[in-house]
């Protein structure tokens, strides 16, 4: 995909439910959108909504409909070709959905031509809009793979879609083919398919949503995934851009001396006003080590001799531990013990400072195993 040009998008069934919740994700992060739908009414209320936020064409009509997919392939090719296409539209069937033995062949013939073979005629109907690294998303469920009782017509329906979405794929190696079963949803579909149950305990189809932005966004292969099992990357604690460690201490200038002056750190911002005074120091590369008291234990063995340390101690990487450790010394630090040759390999050095935070320096000798440094 070429991430310098506004994105296109066609949803199929986004005037409510999964639909128009991706609708709107992608709309909030500048996709331009072709939408459908049976129902006019509610297709302009989600198209008028959408298009606060991005370009929406919305074409009321059945995607059961060739004339209707031929404007759904007319809208792609003016807006320059589509980046993805998702089969979303389908139809439950009848509710309560009878049984096998007495399912209607008409209406079985009418679900599976809304659920089967109109994803596979939509795909048809644009295949010649579909720009280089195009995703393609047919909505499937767990019905496809778990034989409930009562759902042998959609069951089945979404089951034939995941094969012929799965042989397309193996057709079409150029192309991203991805059937995704997105959970139960708080939907109309899901009320209609549990008439007279409550429920509110579902989750609203915006919790699947992230899971196909993933697709959309990455490079995963083809295959057969479930939506809230994809956790797109930006909404997980990745997002994290820092650890700042906050210390109150009694004697301002002596500590930023400290911190700044003998071990080097670079200030980033200081303030000093009626509330208070402050300093932010840039201290590198930033690591939680979490340890159990056990480990803590063997820790302050090494470096002290005895148990020493609270629930916090900072540990610092310096080049050389010696000259580090006489400059905190100058500006009031305590030794605990002179530096000692770790059982990894470390040069490290207790202190305490004059506020009572344990210091530990340390000068790497080589990493471990992990690549990783224990302090
Ligand atoms: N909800 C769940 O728990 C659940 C679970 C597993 C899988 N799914 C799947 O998730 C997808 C979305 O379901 P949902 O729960 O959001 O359903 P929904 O609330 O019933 O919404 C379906 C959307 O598709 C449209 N649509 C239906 N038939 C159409 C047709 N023939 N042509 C054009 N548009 C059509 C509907 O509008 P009109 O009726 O106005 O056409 C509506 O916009 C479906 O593929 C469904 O099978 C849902």
């Amino acid at each position: 995909m070429n991430n310098d040009l506004p994105h296109t998008a066609l949803v199929t069934g986004a005037s409510r439910g999964l639909g128009l919740a991706l609708a709107h994700r992608l709309a909030s992060v500048g996709w331009n959108l072709i939408i459908d739908a049976r129902g006019e009414s509610a297709l302009e209320a989600a198209r008028a909504g959408l298009s606060e936020q991005t370009r929406v064409t919305a074409i009321p009509g059945d995607v059961t409909d060739e004339k209707h997919r031929r404007k759904l392939a007319g809208a792609a090719h003016e807006a320059g070709g589509l980046d993805a296409l998702v089969n979303n539209a389908s139809v439950l069937g009848p509710s309560p959905q009878p049984s096998l033995l007495d399912y209607p062949l008409d209406v079985l013939e009418e679900v599976y031509l809304t659920n089967t073979i109109s994803p596979l005629a939509v795909i048809q109907a644009v295949r010649d809009e579909l720009n280089p690294g195009a995703r393609i998303i047919n909505i499937t469920s767990d019905a496809a793979v778990e034989p409930y009782e009562g759902w042998g017509g959609y069951g089945s329906s979404k089951a034939a879609l995941e094969q012929l979405s799965n042989i397309l794929a193996a057709e079409n190696p150029d192309l991203r083919v991805y059937h995704v079963d997105p959970g139960d949803m708080r939907t109309q579909m899901h009320q209609e398919a549990f008439p007279d149950e409550d429920i509110s305990d579902r989750p609203l189809p915006e919790e699947s949503v992230p899971g196909l932005m993933r697709l959309l966004n990455g490079d995963l292969p083809s295959g057969r995934y479930q939506a809230r099992n994809l956790i797109e990357p930006d909404s997980s604690p990745k997002e994290l851009r820092e650890l700042r460690v906050a210390l109150t201490i009694d004697d301002f200038d002596g500590a930023a001396a400290f911190y700044r002056d003998e071990l080097g750190l670079t200030v980033v911002k200081e303030w000093s006003e009626s509330q208070g005074r402050g300093l932010i120091l840039e201290a590198g590369p930033a690591t939680i080590e979490l340890v159990d008291h056990s480990q803590a234990a063997y820790i302050d063995e090494i470096e002290a001799g005895e148990r020493i340390s609270g629930p916090v101690r900072l540990a610092f990487e310096v080049p050389d531990i010696g000259a580090a450790a006489d400059a905190l010394q100058n500006r009031g630090a305590k030794a605990l013990g002179g530096s000692v040759e770790t059982p990894w390999g470390d040069l490290n050095r207790r202190l305490r400072t004059a506020e009572g935070l344990q210091i530990t320096l340390y000068q790497s000798q080589d990493s471990n195993a992990d690549g990783k440094e224990m302090a």
